[in-house]
């Protein structure tokens, strides 16, 4: 499996990709169910640990997702968000990440509550924050970071989180820089 394969809106998600990957069934908290690759999850669960120890809980509420579970939430938030807005934050279906098994989205439980709506989350940003600091001893980058808007084609997802391993997690958390201008590099490089 290929770890640091590019999905974005102008790299598509193909197939073959996915040839070498092992997706497993896992459940969250909420005894919800979802497919994701089988290292990606490892590492989630270590993270999980890490962060719990410092009293932040977390809970997967998405990983992999196929392209028709791809387009039904595109078209459901379309019909809530308009357009213009669910652009910036939901892939068309065959254009998101989420079909490698490799990206997730957390939820935060505060209180016993379970958080996993876009705006609930940010009013718990300093925590999300927090957590971000400790992806990439995991192998996970942030995804759609502030800032790269325009590289990413993504608004801020500080929920998302995309597992490329090590050492390249750690490369590109110390030089802060995307997936996407990781891959120009590479591409420049091979010229
Ligand atoms: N939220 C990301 C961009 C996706 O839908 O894949
Ligand atoms: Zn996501």
């Amino acid at each position: 499996m290929d770890y640091q394969i590019l999905v974005n809106k102008s790299h598509p998600y193909r197939e073959e990709m996915g040839k070498m990957r092992k997706l497993i069934v896992v459940k969250n908290a909420k005894k919800e169910k979802f497919q994701i690759e089988k290292e990606t999850y490892r590492a989630y669960k270590r993270l999980q640990k890490d962060v719990k120890k410092e009293g932040i809980m977390i809970e997967l509420i998405a990983a992999y997702r196929t392209k028709e579970m791809q387009s039904y939430l595109y078209q459901n938030y379309e019909k809530i968000y308009g357009k213009s807005f669910s652009q910036k934050y939901v892939a068309p279906s065959g254009f998101s990440e989420h079909h490698t098994g490799l990206a997730i989205d957390i939820g935060l439980v505060v209180d016993g509550v379970l958080y996993e709506n876009n705006e609930d989350l940010f009013t718990y940003l300093s925590l999300l924050k927090h957590i971000e600091t400790k992806l990439s001893q995991y192998g996970f980058i942030l995804r759609y970071p502030k800032g790269k808007e325009q590289i990413t084609g993504y608004s801020y997802e500080p929920w998302h989180f995309r597992y490329v391993g090590n050492p390249l997690a750690t490369d590109l958390f110390h030089r802060g820089i995307t997936l996407e201008e990781y891959s120009t590099s590479l591409v420049n490089k091979k010229g």
